[in-house]
Formats: C-alpha cells, structure tokens, sequence
C-alpha cells in the first residue's frame, strides 16, 4: 500500500474530522508504532504501521459506502448477465473491487440504495432482527383508503399465505394516490404485493430512507455520493416515521411528486 496522511488515514476509518486528529495529536492521543505523534500530516505506510488513537488500534482495511439514487431501468445485481445493473452507475473512481448493492429495489423502483464492499454491514442492515426500517414514497393506482393504516399496522397476509411484519403507512397531505409506507423488512416485490393484498396497485414506488439515512435532495436520480464515517453510523439510527413524513411532504415531496411521481 502506498503511503499517505496520518490524518487522513485516521478519518477515512474514524468518526473523527481532521480537526480533531489535529487536537488528540497535540494532546499526545495518537500514537504511530507505540509512539505518541505530534505532527498530524506525517506520512504512514499502512501496511506496516500501527495506529492508534486514544488506545484503539485502526484497522489499515477500509471499506467504501456509496448512496446511489437509483433510476428505474436499472437491477440491482453485479452479474451483467441479469441485465443493466446498478453498478453500472457508479462511477469509477469510487469503485472496488467487491462491491454490491446492499439491498435490493426492484428494477422499476427509484431512490436510495446502499452499494458497499462491507459485507458484515450489509448483513446487519438486511438481517430481518435488526430492524433497520426503510420508508418508501410510493403512488398508487387507486385512492388511498383510511383502513389501510390498521391493515398495515397488524401485518398484512400476503396472496401467497406468508404474514409481514406491522408496518406504517401514512399518505401524503393533499394527495389521494401518494402514500408513505416504513417497513423494516424485505420481502421479494413486498409493498407492490402488500398493496395487491387491500385491493390496491403500486405505480411508482421510490425508496426516499436507509434507516436514519435520508436520501439527499441534491442527490439527482442515477447519481452516486460516497458516505462520510458519520453517514453510515446514521443506518443504524431510529427515524421517526411520523415526523419524517411532515417534514419530507413539506421540502421534497412537491419536487418528487412533479419529476417522477
Ligand atoms: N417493495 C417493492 O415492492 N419493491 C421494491 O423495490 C421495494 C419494496
């Protein structure tokens, strides 16, 4: 490995800015190879140097967190053979070897998608138990009916006799056929078939949150953003649905609605 930054080494792998290292440094926090370092911009090689910030060693492995606001057209797969893939959007300077999309849209669906090659992250977003809720913005075919909300919230039993988890569903002011639904699970086509199962049709469905992580508004449909330390610990943060909802109908949704729903 080349060598680089004691800084930036430190926060591409750390919660802490460069601010900070800078400050630890001065305190004498940081050491390189079992000695405290002053100067945060010294050069390291990581392959072979140990680093260690208030008595935690960092680990030289890095992994690479993408958001993609995926277009339709797109499956989410690395196998060319299963068509136009997702990967294909990510631009190559942000690319390693051994990424994949953490999670799967369906190949109509838009919005957030994670692509990383950590793949002990993507298994605690996806593991069913750990609950990472995702909130979609999804159009319907038909007016949005008020028991739709009790449906959801007890399970719906799904046409193939399987049961989902409660999940929410809220619609969006002034609008009959926008409707916001979190669930914190991830069945094949779940909303589309969730939606069949009241009598209802989904049309366009855009995943808008990744856990606490929210799509950005300046993030354009096909643009990919790399995530900063803090972003991804933002995964694993609880968001409140009812909240998030008044808030994104107010800023984002009119945008959405007008562009692609
Ligand atoms: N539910 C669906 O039906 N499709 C998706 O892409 C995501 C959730």
């Amino acid at each position: 490995m080349s060598q680089i930054r004691l800084d930036k080494f430190i926060s591409e792998r750390t919660e802490y800015s460069r601010r900070e290292i800078k400050e630890l440094a001065r305190k004498g926090g940081i050491k390189l190879n079992g000695a405290a370092v002053k100067a945060p911009d010294v050069k390291i090689d990581p392959e072979n140097d140990t680093v260690e910030v208030c008595g935690k060693t960092v680990q030289a492995e890095r992994f690479r967190y993408l958001l993609l606001n995926k277009p339709q057209g797109y499956v989410c797969s690395t196998d060319e053979k299963d068509g136009k893939t997702v990967m294909e959007l990510v631009p190559a300077e942000l690319r390693t070897k051994g990424m994949f999309p953490a999670g799967r849209l369906d190949k109509d669906s838009l919005g957030a998608l994670l692509i990383t090659d950590d793949g002990e992250l993507a298994h605690r977003i996806l593991a069913p138990g750990r609950h990472v809720s995702k909130i979609y913005i999804v159009k319907l075919d038909r007016p949005f009916q008020s028991n739709y909300i009790d449906l959801f919230s007890k399970g719906i039993d799904l046409k193939t006799g399987e049961r989902c988890l409660p999940a929410k569903v809220k619609p969006l002011e002034n609008s009959e056929k926008h409707v916001f639904v979190e669930l914190c699970e991830g069945k094949y086509h779940q909303i589309k078939r969730m939606f069949a199962a009241v009598g209802n049709h989904v049309e366009v469905l855009m995943r808008i949150s990744v856990g606490g992580l929210i799509l950005p508004e300046k993030l354009a449909i096909g643009e990919c953003m790399e995530l900063l330390h803090k972003d991804v610990e933002n995964l694993f943060l609880p968001l409140d649905f009812d909240a998030f909802c008044t808030e994104f109908s107010a800023n984002f949704s009119a945008k959405l609605i007008n562009k692609v729903l």
